[in-house]
């Protein structure tokens, strides 16, 4: 009797700290973050509305407070955020009807030359980029991607809202504006029909797109200009103390990054990193969710590769101590029956 009444206080003790007092603390250590979504144009709108609420409630604490300048600055932070939903939803409306465009790729590639080879390559299609890693990397601070494989990697809205309106597209806005401009000059058109023409570029870049492509192929592509990933030998190209002041930081080594933070946090992060780390200058990259799930699925072939043989000996080690403890039982009933 001694021991259940044990039993159940080491229980009801280990539910009280498992189900009350870890999500509460989680709920401070890692504040709620909507999942990944792929519709950029909702996934977009949910995030400034979530921000548009919160600088709400600052403006209402501080005229409750009647701080005179907590409020100035609550209004102007509730203005900011207010604006930014109504860029996002101007670029999505124009890149809506730009994809309901039919796209011309033969037009699209003389477009192509005309107003992007001046600082991007296209390998497979014969054209190298017009500078070395060298000289691409101090110019633009990163080493200009190569666009063979865009048309298969990005979203196809995103590309068009990146060529028409870069530092929107990738979410970053708050860094790069009239004083500090992108290095990615928006596309203002070549003759008049400007939308037709962005809608050609697209058409382009998806026609000469490989219909397969590896993971390792979609990070070096669109991850290591500023990534390395050093347990699969790969070094991003370009002087780091270039990424560096163009960043702000030098973007972390990705080998261990699935370990230390889970695949399900790499989900969303990616997706759109302003979620996790507002502020952050890492672009939200456009990646389609397949190029996605395959970049994370790279991730952990290299950092992460004892996965699934883990799993495989957890399973086998819970039933061994199963059946081990069934032997134990009946065991020590055999051996204590004549005490009893
Ligand atoms: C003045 C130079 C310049 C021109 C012109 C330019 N780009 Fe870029 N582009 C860049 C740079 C620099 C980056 C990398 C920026 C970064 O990583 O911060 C980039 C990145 C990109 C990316 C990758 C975005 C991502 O999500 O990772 C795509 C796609 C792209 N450009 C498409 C185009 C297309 C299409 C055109 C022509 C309409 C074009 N660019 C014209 C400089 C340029
Ligand atoms: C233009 C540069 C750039 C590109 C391209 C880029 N990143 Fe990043 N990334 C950064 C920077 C800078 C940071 C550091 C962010 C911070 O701490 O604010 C970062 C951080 C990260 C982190 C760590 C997040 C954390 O919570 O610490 C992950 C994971 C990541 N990037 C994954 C990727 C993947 C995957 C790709 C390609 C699909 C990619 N990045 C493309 C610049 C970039």
């Amino acid at each position: 009797m001694k021991e259940l009444k044990i039993l159940g206080l080491v229980a009801a003790f280990t539910l009280i700290l498992y189900i009350g007092v870890e999500p509460f603390a989680h709920k401070f250590l890692h504040p709620h973050v909507a999942p990944a979504n792929f519709n950029i144009q909702q996934g977009d709108e949910e995030l400034a509305n979530e921000r548009i609420a919160t600088a709400k409630k600052g403006v209402e604490e501080a005229e409750k407070k009647q701080i005179e300048d907590a409020l100035v600055a609550a209004k102007k932070e509730l203005e900011k955020e207010e604006s930014e939903l109504a860029s996002y939803n101007e670029l999505w409306e124009r890149a809506n009807t730009i994809s309901a465009l039919t796209g011309n790729a033969q037009k699209g590639e003389e477009l192509f030359v005309m107003a992007c080879t001046s600082c991007h390559g296209l390998k497979t299609q014969g054209f190298d980029a017009p500078f070395d890693d060298e000289l691409s990397s101090e110019a633009y601070g990163v080493v200009v991607p190569d666009l063979s494989s865009a048309g298969a990697i990005y979203d196809e809205k995103f590309l068009i809202a990146l060529i028409e309106n870069p530092s929107l597209a990738l979410k970053l806005s708050h860094k790069f504006n009239d004083d500090n401009p992108f290095p990615m000059t928006p596309f203002y058109g070549i003759e008049d029909d400007i939308e037709q023409e962005v809608a050609d570029i697209v058409a382009y870049l998806k026609s000469i797109a490989p219909s397969e492509i590896s993971g390792k192929e979609i990070f070096s592509d669109a991850c290591l200009r500023c990534h390395d990933m050093k347990y699969d030998k790969l070094l991003s190209p370009g002087d780091k103390a270039h990424l560096t002041s163009y960043m702000g930081m030098t973007p972390p080594d990705l080998s261990m990054m699935i370990r230390s933070r889970s695949a399900y946090y790499l989900n969303t992060f990616i997706n759109d990193p302003q979620k996790n780390l507002p502020g952050t200058s890492m672009p939200r990259v456009g990646l389609t969710e397949n190029a996605q799930e395959q970049v994370i699925q790279y991730m952990e072939e290299v950092g992460d590769s004892k996965k699934s043989e883990r799993t495989t000996v957890g399973i086998v080690l819970i039933l061994f101590f199963t059946a081990m403890s069934v032997v134990a039982y009946f065991w020590k009933k055999e051996v204590w029956k004549d005490l009893h």
